[in-house]
């Protein structure tokens, strides 16, 4: 039987996970076509007899970048797929959510599940190290092995539940239309920085820009996919999250969406007097909801480019600037794990 197996990766646990999947299947006489998903990485041209679809849960859900994967598939007519993901512990819906995408391009989803491998959410929170670190990757391999017997016996895995998977889903939505780009702005490389360029090589979003000349640092633009690789890889740990950014993005953005709401005033008043009542509230309420959403978007991209960058190119500021909680933590990758374009 031919396999097609996509896989997405951050920081390495769903690249284990897979091949460890692949190796098992083409010991039982199988042939299995391993693809990286990457933002141009196009399907593989023959039609397989079975798809696996494998990928880290960010936020309860399947990363955007392979949300976007997905549908650039071509039709499936049926064809049986098995999606499984990696987590820290709970990723909950995040299974059913991208079998729903796959069931939307035509494919039959025989089989869901996960293995909860180290949490690699370094940006916030420390990775675990030592005894506990080896511990949850023989729990993740434990996981991944209970996936290939239930794909070989063709019996369905029990998935997690919370009381809240609904909520978790809700809250997994908003982070991938926006907690994610907050995020990468959150990230700066401090004075340990080398400017080796690794960070911008290897960031799957291709969202970080490494300036020129010698002692250039990193900047993070939008549409970071939140994958952790670049905090967890950089060779000196240059790279951490920054509150001095957080707040001063925060308060960019309460700005930004105070001064829409004055200088929508006049057109409000305007619309009151020119439309039914009914239809000013609606159109007032849409123009609320416009401005709540742009504010923010034109904090993380304008105004960071024209009042927070330059600020923090001066020197005193910028070290200020660097000073992080995660500067401690200790970084994690999947032992061995090299992003792709680094083969
Ligand atoms: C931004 C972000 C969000 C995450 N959200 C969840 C989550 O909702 N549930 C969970 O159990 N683990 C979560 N994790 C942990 C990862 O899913 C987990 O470490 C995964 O195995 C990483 O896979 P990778 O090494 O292939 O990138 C999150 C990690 C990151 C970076
Ligand atoms: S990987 Fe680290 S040292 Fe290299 S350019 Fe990026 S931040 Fe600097
Ligand atoms: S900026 Fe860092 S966390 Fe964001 S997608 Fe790139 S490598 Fe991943």
């Amino acid at each position: 039987m031919l396999y097609h197996l996509y896989y997405f990766s951050g920081t390495g646990n769903t690249e284990h996970g897979a091949r460890r999947i692949a190796e098992a299947l083409e010991k039982d006489g199988h042939e299995v076509r391993m693809l990286y998903i990457s933002r141009t990485a196009r399907p593989l041209p023959e039609r397989p007899d079975r798809l696996i679809l494998a990928f880290p849960t960010y936020s309860w859900r399947p990363p955007v970048l392979v949300a976007r994967f997905l549908t650039r598939l071509p039709r499936g007519g049926g064809t049986p797929a098995a999606v499984f993901t990696t987590d820290g512990g709970g990723s909950f819906g995040s299974v059913d959510v991208a079998g729903r995408m796959l069931r939307r391009r035509g494919y039959r989803v025989v089989l869901k599940g996960a293995a909860h491998y180290p949490v690699n959410w370094v940006e916030m929170f420390p990775a675990p190290g030592g005894e506990e670190r080896a511990r949850s990757v023989e729990a993740g391999d434990a996981g991944v092995d209970a996936f290939v017997r239930a794909l070989r016996a063709g019996t369905p895995l029990q998935r997690e539940r919370s009381k809240i998977d609904g909520l978790l889903d809700f809250v997994g939505i908003l982070f991938g239309a926006f907690g994610r780009h907050f995020l990468g702005k959150l990230f700066i490389a401090d004075e340990d920085c080398t400017s080796c360029g690794l960070c911008a090589r290897t960031c799957p979003s291709g969202a970080i820009v490494l300036g020129k000349g010698p002692t250039a640092r990193p900047r993070w633009t939008w549409g970071c996919e939140s994958c952790n690789r670049c905090i967890n890889t950089c060779p000196t740990r240059a790279i951490n999250t920054s509150p001095v950014r957080g707040i001063a993005l925060l308060a960019l953005s309460t700005l930004a969406v105070v001064l829409g709401f004055r200088l929508f005033g006049p057109a409000s008043a305007f619309l009151r007097g020119a439309l039914p009542p009914a239809a000013a509230s609606l159109a007032n309420i849409a123009a609320g909801f416009l401005i709540v959403a742009t504010g923010p978007i034109l904090a993380l991209t304008v105004l960071d480019a024209l009042i927070l960058r330059p600020l923090l190119a001066i020197p005193a500021l910028r070290t200020w600037a660097g000073r992080s909680f995660t500067k401690g933590f200790p970084r994690y990758s999947f032992e061995g794990f090299k992003p792709p374009s680094e083969h």
